[in-house]
């Protein structure tokens, strides 16, 4: 079974794979250092500055579409997977479920204050509607939810090993 972990920018999915990997000794798949590797690119910036966000979503589905018979993996995806659901239906192959890590824009905000490194993360009010929008599309591609305000990672990581 493949464990995807789907949620907003500063959701927790890349510290919560790393603990379920260890809790479950699963591997991890990180999405995103995996597109650096595909483009060459050093971040998330040089990936946009190149090929705009477009060279980033066809990285995505490239990607998703070579791990489709990997099972047995955890999955740390980059926030914008939902825009393109063929990357989820490649990512749920060959058994996949994916959780959706629900945090409040609130907590997002705190966590991600002065970040430097995320391109679609530059100012508050563009970061707030882009999750207004895309909140009901976690919604809607999450097999599991995980509240995950004022959780510890440890907790999250216990939550989910639960339901697996
Ligand atoms: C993005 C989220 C980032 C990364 C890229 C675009 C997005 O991943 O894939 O900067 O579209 O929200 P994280 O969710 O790991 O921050």
């Amino acid at each position: 079974m493949k464990i995807i972990l789907i949620g907003f920018m500063g959701a927790g999915k890349s510290s919560t794979a790393k603990m379920l990997g260890h809790l479950l000794r699963m591997p991890i798949i990180e999405m995103d250092d995996l597109v650096l590797q595909k483009t060459h690119a050093r971040n998330m910036h040089e990936v946009f500055s190149r090929g705009g966000e477009l060279l980033l979503r066809e990285n995505e589905i490239a990607i998703a579409q070579e791990y489709a018979s990997t099972d047995n993996h955890i999955v740390s995806t980059g926030a914008g997977v939902v825009l393109n659901k063929i990357v989820l239906d490649y990512l749920k192959m060959p058994s996949g479920k994916t959780i959706f890590l629900n945090a409040s824009f609130q907590t997002i905000a705190e966590r991600l204050v002065g970040d430097t490194e995320r391109p679609l993360f530059q100012n508050i009010p563009e970061a707030k509607s882009l999750y207004h929008f895309r909140l009901p599309l976690y919604m809607k591609y999450a097999d599991h939810i995980v509240e995950v305000d004022n959780k510890s990672v440890e907790e999250i990581a216990h939550e989910i090993a639960k339901t697996t």
